[in-house]
């Protein structure tokens, strides 16, 4: 471990970086793959003092291994806690984690029970969270180390500067970005008590909405500096039709709001040294991903024949991903000659038994595996030839850019951040272009199936199909840019520091 007095020395920009998830430590979707490498890139291209910090539940703990504790905090909501310190695995990079087992150490899901139900303490254990990053922030638990910014992410800190602004005296500055406006973090009024809220936050400047409590108004409000994951979304979000409500309390911030593009961890997605899939190919070498789509095939019961134009589908199966649509279109697509499908995902009961019911209807055409798994989700990357990813909205939407790196032409819904990720086939020219996917406006099945078919008449002719595969996995979606803006960003709130 770096010794502490290491950091004190350094003069470097000091982020305390904050999230409920941090792959591979802790994952339910793309909030946890960028908080494991935003801040990875942050201190090794930006050169920033990065700490990161999140609940210390069993998967965390156990994939940090050996941690030492460097606190213990007695009066937090929902009891006393620890906090631990120890290393990213495989890197040079420091994680506190917050050990209050009561909250934290339960079989079941991050927020979820085992049956799917909210647990009735999330805004105890966020809360807790909240206040044991305050601790650490203000230099009050590291010797030699308080953080000049504080880098929250989504509801789970949306407390973090509510309380972080109440701080007498100097105080670090706060960023708060925006991964994903449908989960706002609402509770009822009558759990204030348990928050240890300041005086006064309950009102509609503060976390007050609309009589409840809400985590991210709180954040919204009381952050320095707002940001989310693509400039389409940073723009859709100060309208009703995309800002769930809290369009008004982001337009008055708009001047501190912004939009900067997510990358994606470019070792972990990438099909030339894949551990998760079954062959290696590249760019300039992309032959032997007709091995993926076989091994694909194989495994997973459809029909092996290397012909048969393959859609893939990895994502929660919700609303946001339009899976009903998909569900609703199979029918269709069985109708389409030689076309498979191979769907995992997890997520709402009837979506789940909807796809579930489909590889007994068109036994070797159809494969569908519910559940949550890494290396099924890298398979389908790597084995399909066309993703088909609906959104009714999308912040970002890592799920199309891991689909081209691993030349697997994506067709999304233009919305959000897919607007900035894909470019689409018609707008800009496929050879000589930079053309990588298909478009639809609509969200809805016609406008689903349509660029389906579209894509399936690309598909039909191979120097053009190959072309756009190439523009999808020679295209930079590294967190170099993206790195450089947050680094920006850190300078300009805290100019002392930097
Ligand atoms: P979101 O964060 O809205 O879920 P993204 O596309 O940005 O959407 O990120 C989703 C992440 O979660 C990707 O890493 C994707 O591979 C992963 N993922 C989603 N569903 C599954 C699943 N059922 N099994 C494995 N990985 C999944
Ligand atoms: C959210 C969004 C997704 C985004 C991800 C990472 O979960 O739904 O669009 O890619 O966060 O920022």
């Amino acid at each position: 471990m770096k010794p502490q007095s290491a950091r004190a020395i350094a003069n470097r920009v000091r982020v305390l970086f904050v999230s409920s998830e941090i792959y591979p430590l802790a994952k339910t979707g793309g909030l946890a793959d960028v908080c494991g490498a935003l801040p990875l890139a942050l201190a090794r291209d930006g050169d920033v003092d990065m700490l990161l910090m999140l609940p210390g539940y069993d998967s965390a703990i156990a994939a940090v291994g050996d941690a030492t504790e460097i606190a213990v905090l007695p009066n937090l909501p929902g009891g006393p806690a620890r906090l631990l310190i120890g290393m990213m695995p495989g890197s040079d990079i420091e994680v506190v984690l917050l050990d209050q087992p009561s909250s934290f150490r339960r079989p079941g899901g991050l927020y979820i029970d085992e049956d799917g139900r909210e647990w009735a303490d999330n805004a105890i254990r966020f809360a807790a969270l909240a206040h044991a990053v305050v601790e650490m922030a203000m230099g009050r638990v590291l010797p030699n180390w308080r953080a000049d910014i504080v880098h929250c992410n989504d509801w789970h800190t949306g407390l973090v500067p509510v309380l972080i602004a109440a701080q007498p005296g100097h105080r670090p500055r706060t960023i708060m970005t925006l991964h994903n406006l449908a989960f706002q973090g609402l509770f009822p009024p009558c759990m204030l008590p348990q928050l240890d809220l300041p005086r006064g936050c309950f009102s509609v400047e503060g976390v007050e909405y609309f009589g409840q409590i809400s985590f991210l108004k709180g954040g919204i409000n009381f952050a320095d500096k707002l940001t989310t994951v693509s400039p389409s979304y940073a723009c859709e979000i100060v309208t009703p039709e995309f800002g769930m409500g809290l369009e008004g309390v982001l337009a008055r911030r708009q001047t501190d709001l912004i939009g900067i593009m997510n990358g994606i961890d470019e070792m972990l997605w990438n099909p030339a040294e894949d551990p998760m899939i079954d062959c290696s190919y590249s760019a300039d070498d992309i032959a032997d991903k007709a091995r993926c789509k076989a091994v694909l095939q194989r495994e997973w019961g459809l029909a092996e024949d290397p012909t048969a134009p393959l859609f893939v589908f990895a994502a929660r199966l919700e609303s946001q991903k339009m899976a009903d649509t998909l569900l609703e279109l199979i029918p269709d697509l069985m109708e389409r000659p030689q076309v498979q499908v191979a769907i995992t995902g997890k997520g709402a009961i009837p979506l789940q038994d909807g796809f579930a019911a489909w590889p007994a209807r068109a036994p070797g055409r159809i494969a569908v595996r519910i559940g949550y798994r890494e290396n099924w989700a890298h398979q389908l990357m790597a084995g399909g030839d066309m993703l088909i990813h609906g959104a009714r909205f999308e912040p970002c939407g890592l799920t199309p850019i891991y689909a081209m790196r691993y030349g697997t032409v994506p067709i999304v819904r233009a919305v959000g951040g897919l607007r900035d990720s894909v470019t689409a086939v018609g707008a800009t020219p496929i050879a000589g272009g930079k053309a990588s996917g298909f478009q639809f406006d609509e969200a809805n099945a016609v406008g689903m199936l349509d660029a389906i078919d579209t894509a399936l008449e690309f598909y039909a002719r191979p120097d053009s199909w190959r072309q756009l595969q190439r523009n999808g996995m020679t295209r930079d979606f590294s967190w170099r840019g993206p790195a450089a803006q947050y680094r920006r960003l850190y300078e300009e709130l805290a100019p002392e520091a930097a």
